[in-house]
């Protein structure tokens, strides 16, 4: 939703996370702190004593932990139909790749998705919209993906349109090209995808156009081909690499620059020196190794490599059904490695770069007025109390749009 944002003063916070970065301090953490967004923007976010006189409202959060809003960087939120059958069945030892060659998984959700209505899947979309902003979201990349053919993944792509016109959270829309199309030869299925599906998406308002890259998905060539024709479109590039099989995504991702390669459960050493050079983020998605019981993406080693590290929820209704990023700072530091600190840089500014809003993530003078009150004190609470809501209050550019 757009429009001149609120005037809003934050009083009595306990810590505040600025996310400016100061030495041995990657939160730019102020205790005792206050924070005024005018017309939407921040104008003022340091310590008490030093806040300028302001006429917006206000709310004393008596001392309370107050971060910037979330950014999820890594979304398949429109979709229709259940796959907890398949859940079950995995549940039971029943593997996902077996599930799907045998025409479940991601093409039982394109039957439903194919067959729902426009107002069907705004509607679900806006919940789930609903319960990420639940737990703290306000910026959400969102792809398409459940369609396959090139008319109905721009529909997907019209209907996110629709549902970031009806609702607060701030949607950046990724065209997908998800798994070939069973209906026809799949050299036609990239064909259309570069000369038709991305320069369209383009006109529709897409920001980023994603690949996936695996066995039973899409090979390294097709890959290569899909995200050059997406680059001279001017669309941002990403790729789901090397989650089930190594193929060689990661490192192509990082020759074309993408903004973002996702997964990385099977990255290559060797890949890592690639990655923070081209300086692509590396989006990490914790809950899909956990469904799937993949091994965990290593996320100290990315790091200490010196790549910049985003985790998100991968939310879709196989292989990762959450909302919670909180969830997966929790993941992220209990098998991944992550300290709090770097949890958090992982779901504000690093997430905010992989989805192109550099004034999200963080809270200082210019940035965007998106903050989220916890029920907590300590930011690395929110980490450690895992799987529970303790997002109290959302705030989207000065107006409170969840919470009180
Ligand atoms: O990001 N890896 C590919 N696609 C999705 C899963 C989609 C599904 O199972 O519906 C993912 O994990
Ligand atoms: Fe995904």
């Amino acid at each position: 939703m757009t429009g001149r944002g609120g005037d809003l003063v934050i009083t009595g916070i306990g810590e505040l996370l600025t996310l400016r970065p100061r030495p041995g301090d990657p939160l730019g953490i102020v205790h005792g702190g206050a924070v005024v967004v005018e017309g939407g923007r921040v104008v003022f976010a340091g310590p008490s004593g030093a806040m300028p006189p302001s006429t917006g409202d206000r709310i004393d959060v008596r001392g309370a932990l107050v971060s910037p809003g979330l950014c999820e960087p890594h979304a398949h939120p429109i979709f229709a139909g259940s796959r907890a059958a398949e859940f079950d069945l995995r549940a039971q030892g029943r593997s996902y790749g077996e599930i799907q060659a045998a025409g479940g998984g991601i093409l039982a959700t394109v039957r439903a998705t194919r067959a729902a209505s426009d107002e069907e899947l705004i509607a679900s979309t806006c919940g789930r919209l609903d319960r990420l902003l639940a737990h703290g979201v306000t910026v959400c990349e969102a792809k398409t993906g459940y369609a396959l053919d090139v008319p109905g993944e721009l529909r997907l792509l019209r209907l996110l349109g629709e549902a970031a016109r009806r609702h607060p959270i701030d949607l950046s829309p990724t065209l997908l090209a998800h798994v070939p199309s069973p209906d026809r030869p799949r050299e036609e299925t990239v064909a259309d995808f570069c000369s038709r599906a991305i320069p369209e998406a383009a006109r529709l308002g897409a920001e980023a156009f994603d690949v996936y890259c695996d066995a039973g998905a899409f090979t390294l060539d097709e890959t290569r081909t899909m995200l050059l024709a997406a680059r001279a479109a001017g669309l941002a590039l990403r790729v789901h690499a090397e989650q089930f099989t190594h193929t060689g995504a990661a490192d192509l991702a990082a020759e074309v620059g993408a903004r973002s390669v996702e997964h990385l459960e099977q990255l290559a050493p060797s890949s890592i020196e690639r990655l923070a050079a081209a300086g692509t983020v590396c989006t990490l998605l914790p809950g899909a190794a956990l469904t799937l019981r993949l091994p965990w993406p290593d996320a100290r080693r990315l790091l200490d490599g010196g790549c910049t590290v985003a985790l998100g929820t991968d939310l879709n209704p196989g292989s990762s059904l959450s909302e919670s990023l909180p969830l997966m700072m929790s993941l992220g530091c209990m098998q991944m490695g992550m300290s709090c600190a770097e949890a958090w840089v992982g779901v504000t500014t690093a997430a905010a770069r992989a989805v192109g809003r550099d004034d999200a993530g963080r809270l200082w003078e210019g940035s965007r007025g998106d903050l989220v009150i916890w029920d907590a004190a300590d930011h690395r609470e929110v980490p450690q109390h895992y799987g529970v809501g303790l997002a109290r209050t959302v705030v989207i550019a000065g107006r409170v749009v969840r919470g009180a």
